[in-house]
């Protein structure tokens, strides 16, 4: 008989025939704790689930008693209780290489389009306020040649690095939690603590994961050491960055803007106080949104479950402990 898989994620359908030849699959929206009731028996007798954005922690762990692995269509699995997985012995895959130049593409849209104001500046053509030969009101700041920060010296930060320092001749610093020696020699990136980072960088770029020791790392202090000419640029997870904080310091100027496309709630709420600010580029978390990149990413997490409940995983597992 062929392992049961829950699919909470609606995928191509070459890619829902393949886990198909391998599975007894059940779609379903979603692993809310209402679907896991609807569906009790359909959960009990998984091995394994396929999908994205939902929370897998203990107490959902508590209604598959039969699952082996969880097969995530994104590279950040912060949504997942990792230890507890770890403990029960369930394989986590995810999905690191497939997306890497796509999300590093956002970021540099987002350098771009804080920058040079360029959803601001369409949004008046649009509304015809293009009337005649534009003055300072409208201009923006160079990013060519600026100094590029990089908090996080993962390939998604790597790949920014690289297009910062061929594309746009940026020097680049950059903090992780060790020294780069591909950065360092390839895009002569210097290595410096937080701190230094802050004060000497013209944009700085998150591409963080979540973890305990990223949760709100740029508060109000982190912000006050910026320059007051700075772009913040965030791609890896809202609540790497203390929102509340964020948005005083747009306020009061203490930053030049902001270019984020992860915040602290997603989608952002619709009073958000950083919609109604002229110096910030708001993106729906587009990173690795492209269809190329998408299929990718959902072809990946399809071989990666089937890689896992067959006992073939030779990458992508987050807790490999387990498959020992
Ligand atoms: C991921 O895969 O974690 C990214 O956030 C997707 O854009």
């Amino acid at each position: 008989m062929k392992p049961s898989v829950i699919l909470y994620k609606t995928l191509p359908d070459d890619l829902l025939a393949r886990l198909e030849s391998h599975f007894t699959v059940t779609q379903l929206a979603d692993l809310s704790p209402e679907t896991v009731r609807q569906n009790a028996q359909t959960f009990a007798r998984a091995e394994g689930i396929l999908g994205s954005s939902e929370k897998v922690d203990k107490a959902f762990l508590e209604h598959t008693p039969g699952l082996r692995a969880a097969s995530t269509v994104s590279v950040g699995y912060d949504n997942f209780d990792v230890a507890a997985l770890s403990e029960r012995g369930i394989a986590l895959m995810h999905t690191p290489t497939v997306l890497t130049e796509t999300v590093a593409d956002t970021m540099m849209t987002l350098v771009l389009a804080t920058a040079r104001r360029a959803l601001e500046v369409a949004e008046r053509v649009k509304t015809g306020e293009w009337t005649g030969s534009i003055g300072p009101d409208w201009f923006g700041i160079d990013v060519h040649h600026k100094t590029m920060g990089i908090l996080g010296m993962g390939r998604i930060g790597l790949a920014l690095a690289q297009r910062a320092h061929f594309g746009f001749n940026m020097p680049i610093l950059y903090n992780a939690r060790r020294h780069h020696q591909e950065a360092e020699e390839r895009f002569n990136a210097r290595y410096c603590d937080l701190d230094t980072l802050l004060a000497e960088s013209d944009f700085v770029c998150i591409s963080l994961p979540l973890t305990e020791e990223t949760w709100h790392l740029i508060g109000a202090g982190q912000l006050a050491r910026m320059k007051s000419s700075a772009i913040l640029i965030n791609a890896g997870r809202g609540p790497v960055i203390d929102e509340k904080a964020l948005i005083q310091a747009l306020i009061e100027g203490k930053i030049h803007a902001a270019g984020l496309d992860v915040f602290e709630q997603e989608p952002l709420p619709p009073d958000s106080p950083l919609l109604s600010l002229p110096n910030v580029v708001a993106l729906p978390h587009i990173g690795s949104a492209t269809h190329e990149t998408r299929y990718n990413m959902a072809a990946c997490a399809v071989d990666n479950l089937i890689a896992a409940l067959s006992g073939n995983v030779k990458e992508n597992c987050v807790n490999p402990q387990v498959l020992k």
